[in-house]
């Protein structure tokens, strides 16, 4: 199956076209050199409730994976994991560990990183951090737990 994913920018810089988006561009050639499908992109404002809509909008429109980028760090605007915290089902805490403890090995600041993965709906949502060479490297430490991960959050039957 190749997995249905939605991206999703979440920056009030790149959303007011101040700067140019490089996070979603980022993650959609590593979905893509995945063997992935991106079905839906989106730049949206560090704000609650459009991160929210977006996420519930792409996981209606079928994407089992939807990957945000930025707005996991302490900067007062970072919103991105409430607002993941106030639509999800469950939380998944491996994959946040994961992304921490792999990406303490690259830089410190990854510490700062409040990055986590959740049900949500029928999807798996992951929050990358903003900085495009880092959520690829996110990607790439919690790849391999995906393609089971999407399935039990489509619903496909699956063996463990
Ligand atoms: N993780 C990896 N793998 N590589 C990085 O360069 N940058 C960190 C961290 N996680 C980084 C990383 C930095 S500097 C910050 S501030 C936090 O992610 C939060 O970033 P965000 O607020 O843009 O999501």
């Amino acid at each position: 199956m190749a997995i249905p994913v939605g991206i999703i920018t979440v920056s009030d810089r790149a959303s007011s076209g101040e700067y140019e988006d490089h996070g979603g561009p980022a993650v959609r050639k590593a979905c893509q050199e995945n063997g992935w499908e991106v079905l839906a992109e989106a730049v949206v404002p560090d704000e609650l409730g459009r991160i929210q809509t977006t996420i519930r909008a792409f996981s209606a429109q079928g994407c089992g994976l939807i990957l945000t980028t930025g707005g996991t760090g302490v900067d007062p605007r970072d919103v991105t994991p409430e607002a993941i915290r106030g639509i999800m089902r469950v939380e998944i805490p491996g994959f946040g560990e994961t992304m921490r403890m792999r990406s303490l090995e690259i830089t410190p600041n990854a510490i700062l990183s409040r990055s986590l993965a959740a049900m949500v709906d029928k999807s798996l949502v992951i929050a990358l951090p903003g900085k495009p060479t880092g959520a690829v490297e996110c990607l790439e430490f919690v790849k391999g737990a995906i393609p089971h991960s999407v399935k039990l959050a489509l619903g496909v039957p699956t063996s463990c």
